[in-house]
């Protein structure tokens, strides 16, 4: 079978396309033929040796997929041979083949593509954990997303809007923020253009956000920190601007609001129950149409090099997915 490789930490262009043997799966695992890999924002990390997991050489980049299952290891019964599954784990996702844990393995509609499927789990699942269970936004309160047009902020766009809250999506190209509109966004704020601080004021009539999701970091985290209302939420997603902010200790307290960091994968580790909760909740709201997934741009594996560097350079909207 063909998989990405990579063998030394660097840029995603050093990547090679590889034929490696497919290994049959242990107990507790599923064998996929992948048929989409998701592309995330952490893949470019892991393969510059930048991210908080550094698995050991070669290694595929690629934490969610979907595809056939091609056998189950022992113990496992809740897929067969030939169902068409969704599926994530820490790497091995961009090649034809990968074992999956089946605690992590869920079956999806037959409604539902490939590529939507394999763009669910990281971007949607960390924004609905985030919202819902660690940020515990009610409907009528007022969201705001950063770096609202890529993966995981279009999906907490889409999610807030599920919710019931109002949504300020927040980006750097009016293109960018047209995209958050189509899917839902009520206001829009361009941060490399606006005082993001002003524009928050003035649409919240002065009363700040209740919730703001964060996978952008550097300035703007501080900046939305201090336009929270009162027992408001900054939730800690990520920090694609490359600077992790330094958060001042008074501003929680004054404004008695909470910073809450929010780590995805590390559910499957601690509570693979809200993991697995979650990613069936959302699920049901695709095949009820209240959420899209829009996958923007596809690339066939030979290219997902490219796939990488397109949301490391900024230039990605929504999911970008790679077919194999
Ligand atoms: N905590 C968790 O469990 C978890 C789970 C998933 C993702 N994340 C993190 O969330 C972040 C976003 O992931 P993603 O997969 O959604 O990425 P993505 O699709 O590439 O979106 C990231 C957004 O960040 C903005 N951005 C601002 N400065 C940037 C820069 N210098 N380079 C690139 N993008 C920049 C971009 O929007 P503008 O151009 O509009 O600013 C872009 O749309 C990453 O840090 C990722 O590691 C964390």
């Amino acid at each position: 079978m063909k998989a990405l490789l990579c063998k030394q930490f660097g840029e995603p262009d050093t990547l090679d396309i590889e034929e490696v043997a497919s290994t049959p799966p242990l107990g507790g695992e599923v064998r996929i033929r992948v048929r989409a890999c998701g592309v995330n924002f952490a893949d470019g990390l892991m393969v510059k040796g930048l991210y908080q997991v550094k698995p050991p050489f070669p290694f595929s980049p690629g934490t969610e997929v979907a595809g056939d299952v091609l056998a189950v290891g022992e113990g496992v019964t809740h897929v067969q041979p030939g169902q068409r599954v969704m599926s994530l784990f820490n790497w091995g996702g961009m090649a034809e083949e990968v074992n999956a844990p089946a605690m992590l393995t869920l079956p999806i509609p037959d409604t539902m593509p490939y590529i939507n499927a394999a763009a669910l789990s990281v971007a949607y699942g960390t924004a609905h954990i985030a919202l819902a269970h660690r940020g515990q936004l009610q409907a009528g309160e007022t969201l705001l997303v950063l770096g609202a047009a890529g993966g995981t902020g279009l999906a907490a766009v889409e999610i807030g809007k599920v919710m019931g809250s109002t949504v300020i999506a927040c980006a750097s190209t009016p293109e960018k923020l047209a995209l958050t509109q189509q899917y839902g966004a009520d206001y829009t704020i361009n941060y490399t253009t606006e005082n993001i601080r002003d524009r928050i004021k003035a649409i919240t009539n002065g009363r700040g956000v209740n919730v703001v999701y964060d996978p952008v970091g550097g300035s703007l985290t501080e900046a939305c920190l201090r336009s929270l209302a009162w027992e408001g939420r900054l939730l800690v997603i990520g920090f694609t601007s490359g600077t992790i902010p330094q958060i001042p200790a008074n501003l929680p307290l004054v404004k008695n609001c909470s910073v809450v960091g929010v780590y995805f994968g590390a559910y499957a580790i601690h509570q693979p129950e809200i993991l697995m909760d979650s990613l069936r909740t959302l699920t049901t709201w695709y095949i009820e149409d209240q959420i899209k997934v829009p996958v923007t741009q596809t690339f066939p594996l030979a290219e997902a090099s490219q796939a990488i560097n397109a949301l490391h350079n900024r230039q990605a909207t929504g999911k970008v997915v790679v077919e194999i």
